[in-house]
């Protein structure tokens, strides 16, 4: 299963997550066959390729990129002769998924790595239908593909570790940041994360401490501007000065704990989630969600220079 050179990808499902997949892949100058069974996705496919095609430029193409090496099958038929990885993201339902598997399993050499880029079904139950089950796996991205870099690679009962392996050297060659799971848990590690965050950041705005508005300038302009680089942990290991992370929990471990036990847990009632999306669309003051995209994608575009250059 290590042995095969990966130099044609099947994205199987290319809507948001597979379109902006199909991108990345085509400007590592892969060759890419797309297939997606929604009605006008030959349409869609393309649309979104082209729209991502001048960021990726301006992150620099690899030799032979080409949108001239993507393919499109007609009607989401699962033609995949010659692809060396499957990409799959198709919609995130468990039932879906163990069929659309299935019939991949069916139709591939059994040395061909199939990822699903789930953002957070189990795979030990994806993979419950496949003759091969070991070459089954999460290559969970983080939206945008074609912009951030983490891939979670997390196996399943059956997975096998020479794909485990495959796929981590894969994601790492075409420029990815792959992280391994060493067991499967809902949601893998990066959304539980932001989870944990938006989930107190709402909690501060449903009990009045503060608007969405401040509540994210908060995030973005002070804890955010350092996780970009160095996440939460290494973070607090500089709060310590030159004593560390040693230094910093004796200093603010009651606090840090105090803090722990007062956060919040609201649940997305209804009437929650109506009060959610008033206090956001206060924030959003009629911005348009393309304008919005445009603004982050630029500024992403800076910071992985910057992480580039460090
Ligand atoms: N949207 C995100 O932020 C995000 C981030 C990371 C991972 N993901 C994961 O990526 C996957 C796709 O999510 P999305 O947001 O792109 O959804 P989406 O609805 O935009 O795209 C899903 C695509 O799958 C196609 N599809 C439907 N039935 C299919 C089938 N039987 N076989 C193949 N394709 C089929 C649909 O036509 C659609 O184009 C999900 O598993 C999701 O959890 C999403």
């Amino acid at each position: 299963m290590t042995g095969r050179v990966v130099k044609r990808i099947g994205v199987v499902g290319a809507g948001t997550i597979g379109a902006s997949w199909a991108a990345y892949f085509l400007a590592r100058g892969l060759d890419v066959v797309a297939t997606d069974p929604a009605p006008g996705s030959r349409e869609r496919i393309l649309e979104m390729v082209h729209r991502f095609w001048p960021v990726l430029e301006a992150m620099g193409l690899d030799a032979g990129a080409s949108l001239d090496r993507l393919t499109i099958t007609p009607d989401g038929a699962l033609d995949l002769d010659g692809v060396d990885f499957v990409q799959e993201s198709g919609p995130e339902r468990e039932d879906l998924k163990i069929d659309l598997f299935r019939r991949l399993d069916a139709v591939l050499p059994a040395d061909v790595v199939i990822a699903s880029s789930s953002s957070g079904l189990k795979i030990s139950n994806v993979q419950s239908a496949c003759a091969h089950p070991e070459r089954c796996l999460i290559g969970h991205p983080f939206n945008p593909p074609h912009i951030i870099p983490l891939v979670e690679v997390v196996a399943g009962r059956q997975t096998g570790d020479a794909a485990m392996q495959a796929a981590i050297d894969f994601y790492r060659a075409i420029g990815k940041h792959p992280i391994r799971l060493n067991k499967e848990v809902t949601g893998h590690v990066a959304n539980r994360l932001q989870g944990a965050v938006w989930r107190e950041a709402l909690h501060l705005v449903l009990t009045g401490v503060a608007s969405a508005a401040d509540v994210d300038d908060a995030m973005s302009y002070g804890p955010g501007m350092r996780w970009a680089l160095m996440g939460p942990s290494l973070t607090f290991h500089l709060g310590g000065g030159e004593g560390g992370i040693g230094a910093f929990l004796k200093h603010l471990g009651g606090p840090v704990q105090s803090w722990w036990d007062d956060l919040g847990h609201p649940d997305l009632t209804p009437e929650t989630i109506a009060l959610v999306e008033a206090a956001i669309l206060e924030e959003v003051a009629g911005r348009s969600t393309a304008e919005l995209a445009a603004r982050r994608d630029k500024f992403l575009l800076g910071l992985m220079r910057l992480k580039a250059e460090l």
